[in-house]
């Protein structure tokens, strides 16, 4: 049995810290493991990574149609060349930092293009390569921009010129409105909202450690095949459809 299991969530969420350490301890337990994150792994995927990030310039803005098909490219690609061979192996567990989900978050909810479209395209570029798990790092957008604002504070000066490129063209998300940010965070709740076996909801609030412990107990559940089904059967899972209380309060303040 191979597993497909991909995080999701907001910019500052935290989930490529979680993929990466469930990488390291899946293969340490012994499992055949890949890490794969979108856009890029892939050649053309990369290629196109830099490309949909870069927009300093005016004629570098792409228009939301086209963003939508470039990031199903790089997915088109990696799903065809890499996750699909991947997980024929005896055992296999892919891990996947965005997928298909990304898209009908940012694109759909975010950039409002009508989902029923984004389905079909989805499900071209996936071609029924789809997780079996979806872990959804939940974060408020407030929060999330301001982790990603502190870290490159830290990190500026130690980072080599194609980290620096990609934390340029990562402004290019990251400078869009609270209100976007806010579409694509309502976007993922409702996608887990209708997909409650498959997503696990995460308040990514919590420490790094916790979250760890939650998502390795889940996927340990999974490779013995007793999926825990989305309920709240332990502890760090939140129950899909509700947010953290503090957000409420949130919510109610300005900017
Ligand atoms: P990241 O993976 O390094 O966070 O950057 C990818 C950015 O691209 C992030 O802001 C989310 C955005 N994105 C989309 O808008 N649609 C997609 O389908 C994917 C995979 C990413």
């Amino acid at each position: 049995m191979s597993l497909f299991v991909s995080f999701e969530g907001g910019e500052g969420s935290g989930k490529s810290t979680q993929a990466k350490l469930l990488r390291d301890r899946l293969s340490e337990a012994g499992h055949p493991v890949l890490l794969v994150h979108e856009p890029g792994t892939t050649p053309l995927g990369l290629y196109l990574r830099e490309r949909l990030k870069r927009q300093t310039r005016q004629e570098d803005i792409i228009s939301p149609s086209a963003e939508l098909f470039l990031f199903a490219a790089a997915r088109a690609e990696l799903a065809a060349k890499v996750i699909k061979p991947f997980l024929a192996r005896r055992g296999a567990v892919v891990l996947s930092d965005r997928y298909m989900d990304s898209t009908t978050a940012y694109q759909g909810h975010g950039r409002r293009i009508d989902l029923s479209k984004i389905q079909v395209v989805n499900e071209l570029a996936t071609q029924g390569t789809v997780p079996d798990l979806t872990f959804l790092l939940d974060l408020s957008p407030e929060d999330g921009l301001a982790r990603i604002r502190a870290k490159l504070t830290l990190e500026q000066g130690k980072e080599t010129a194609h980290q620096r490129q990609d934390r340029e063209g990562m402004r290019r998300f990251e400078e869009e409105t609270l209100a976007f940010h806010r579409r694509v965070r309502d976007g993922y709740l409702k996608l887990a909202q209708q997909e409650p076996v498959r997503w696990r909801l995460l308040d990514a609030t919590r420490p790094v450690d916790d979250l760890a412990a939650v998502v390795w107990a889940e996927v340990e559940a999974h490779l013995r095949r007793e999926p825990s089904g989305g309920e709240d059967v332990q502890p760090g899972l939140m129950p899909i459809g509700e947010r953290p209380p503090d957000d409420a309060a949130k919510k109610t303040r300005k900017g």
